[in-house]
């Protein structure tokens, strides 16, 4: 009977679950595109490798992370930014492929935010172990626009919170296909990644795989 106060079938059949005002989990949402999805990510990998980042306070994440579009995401001993250039090349981060800006709109859209243009994808790779502690995504320039979270490969637990770091946390089970937007007063929500279990994917190499797409740079940049 609650399911049926925040659960909706659209219809391709895929479950909408509202987290709260601002927040929702699109279930299945990019589940026919997982393939071209990751063949892309295979691609932009060759040319910008994960690797695992320094935090600010020099130790390194458990998640191994790349970026492509015209901003990067970036952690090291000066902090946390956006750059676009690739500090292990000196060149530019790959272009974002036009399948992830054109799912990342839609999904935005889905969840009440049209015209999302993503300047900025993070990519994330799990290992089984590998965790995200929790954090708001505020290295952006505005928070107009919402985030777009996508899950391929193992399934994770992502923790979704409230507006401070000390407020309780929902336990949200993700699986190869959702996707996850919260913008507007949920935008600048608390939320994470448990430690990743052991499992068999033969797809990802046994590792969870999270795309983000943000819009980093100003507004009305490019
Ligand atoms: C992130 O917060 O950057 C990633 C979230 C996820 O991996 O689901
Ligand atoms: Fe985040």
């Amino acid at each position: 009977m609650i399911d049926d106060l925040f659960c909706d079938l659209d219809s391709k059949d895929q479950r909408r679950e509202v987290l709260t005002d601002g927040a929702l989990i699109l279930h299945g949402f990019a589940r026919g595109e997982t393939a071209g999805l990751l063949a892309a990510i295979g691609e932009v990998i060759a040319a910008a490798p994960f690797r695992r980042m320094l935090t600010p306070g020099r130790l390194r994440m458990s998640v191994a992370m790349s970026n492509c579009g015209p901003l990067g995401w970036l952690s090291d001993r000066q902090g946390y930014r956006y750059a676009p250039l690739d500090p292990d090349s000196g060149q530019p981060w790959p272009m974002m492929p036009e399948l992830f800006a054109q799912l990342a709109e839609r999904a935005a859209a889905a969840a009440g935010f049209p015209g999302f243009a993503p300047d900025a994808c993070l990519i994330n790779r799990y290992e089984v172990g590998s965790k995200l502690s929790l954090h708001q995504d505020k290295d952006e320039t505005d928070f107009g626009a919402p985030i777009v979270s996508v899950s391929l490969g193992l399934p994770a637990v992502f923790l979704f919170g409230g507006l401070k770091r000390n407020e309780p946390t929902t336990r949200v089970p993700l699986v190869h296909g959702d996707v996850v937007v919260w913008g507007g007063p949920a935008r600048l929500r608390y939320h994470g990644v448990q430690a990743l279990k052991d499992g068999r994917w033969p797809e990802t190499g046994n590792c969870r795989i999270n795309l983000t797409f943000r819009k980093a740079g100003p507004p009305d940049g490019r």
